[in-house]
């Protein structure tokens, strides 16, 4: 009879000592079971009447002994748990938070922003192209043959040789996309990177940003070009701007011309950024050549165009005075902060 009841005894201490504690609740399950006011050791206790005389004092000492392994268990695993919680110590939560700080938009982007608004607002789409381009799109299709000296004009770096497969050397590229996918009417522009295989210097860069401007249309004239070309760069450099456009040459375009503005800086009066001229050149531009049309198999007989190209960078540096070229490309956080309240929109 009395073996049973020590057999009990044991058994209760194994289940108590391998009980599974691993939180705050099942801590306070433990200790309702073995240590609380109906605990299942007092049942144990109670049993002492029935056993032997002869072995009441070693199961008095055992079912102690068992007591006493469920206080020093319940106190060991209520210090563990209470330094685990110490880990997750998140801190003081009153205490203020650090500020995020915030980046600043890139002054080409802002610039390539402001050009978009301008040109969206009168009717025209944004396009974009691919910078690794094939023959075709950068100089075939714009009247620029493989012997012709105009290529010479952009040093090109090429990827591949026969078929040429080369980094495009301006956005025009992406007019030939254009008129190659959509039948005419087409006004669009395309921003985008462009690279040119010259030594960097302070005014020039392997890489620079080109905003290309096309339409086409019945009926286009050279005074549509040019009286779009005055009301971007009076939106972009302020009413009091001038506009003068020379004759230039281009193989895509006939006439050709480039837009000279009056220099922000000194407004026309001459200083060293206009070289005393007191004007400083923004863009090419042209009436589209029929070639070009035909290569694109547009109807060169129904439909003319215009087209012109500017540099980001450039036009970057002229409105915030920007001296060297090479800082776009630097990443140096002293000079891109300065345009964070610029860009308030
Ligand atoms: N693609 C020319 C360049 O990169 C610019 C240009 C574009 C000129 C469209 C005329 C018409 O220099």
């Amino acid at each position: 009879m009395s073996k049973e009841y020590f057999d009990k005894a044991r058994k209760l201490l194994t289940e108590l000592e391998s009980y599974e504690i691993g939180s705050a609740e099942e801590l306070e399950k433990f200790r309702v079971l073995y240590l609380g006011s109906k605990n299942t050791i007092k049942n144990l206790m109670v049993l002492i009447k029935d056993i032997d005389p002869d072995q009441k004092k070693e199961f008095g000492l055992l079912v102690n002994d068992i007591k006493q392994k469920a206080k020093d268990r319940f106190e060991r695993e209520k210090a563990g748990l209470s330094s685990s919680e110490e880990k997750l110590d998140v801190g003081d939560l009153t205490r203020p938070g650090e500020p995020v700080e915030l980046g600043a938009r890139h002054p080409i982007s802002i610039v390539r922003k402001q050009i978009i608004e301008v040109f969206t607002r009168i009717g025209f789409t944004v396009s974009e192209g691919p910078e690794i381009e094939d023959d075709w799109h950068n100089f075939g299709a714009l009247n620029i043959p493989d012997d012709h000296p105009a290529r010479d004009m952009q040093d090109t770096f090429f990827l591949e040789k026969d078929p040429d497969i080369v980094l495009r050397t301006h956005t025009s590229s992406v007019q030939v996309r254009v008129m190659e996918m959509m039948p005419p009417p087409i006004r669009t522009i395309s921003p985008g990177r462009v690279y040119r295989n010259e030594t960097i210097s302070a005014r020039a860069h392997c890489f620079f940003h080109q905003v290309e401007g096309l339409f086409i249309d019945k009926d286009v004239s050279f005074a549509d070009l040019k009286q779009t070309l005055y009301y971007f760069a009076t939106e972009m450099f302020g009413t009091e701007t001038k506009i003068r456009l020379r004759p230039s040459y281009f193989p895509f375009t006939e006439p050709s011309g480039e837009m000279d503005i009056s220099c922000l800086i000194c407004k026309g009066k001459g200083c060293s950024v206009c070289k005393h001229s007191g004007w400083v050149e923004i863009l090419g531009c042209g009436m589209v050549d029929p070639q070009v049309l035909k290569n694109c198999k547009i109807d060169d007989t129904k439909y003319s165009g215009y087209a012109f190209g500017m540099g980001i960078d450039r036009i970057t540096m002229l409105k915030y005075r920007i001296n060297d070229i090479r800082l776009f490309s630097e990443n140096d956080v002293r000079f891109l902060k300065q345009f964070t309240a610029l860009d308030v929109s």
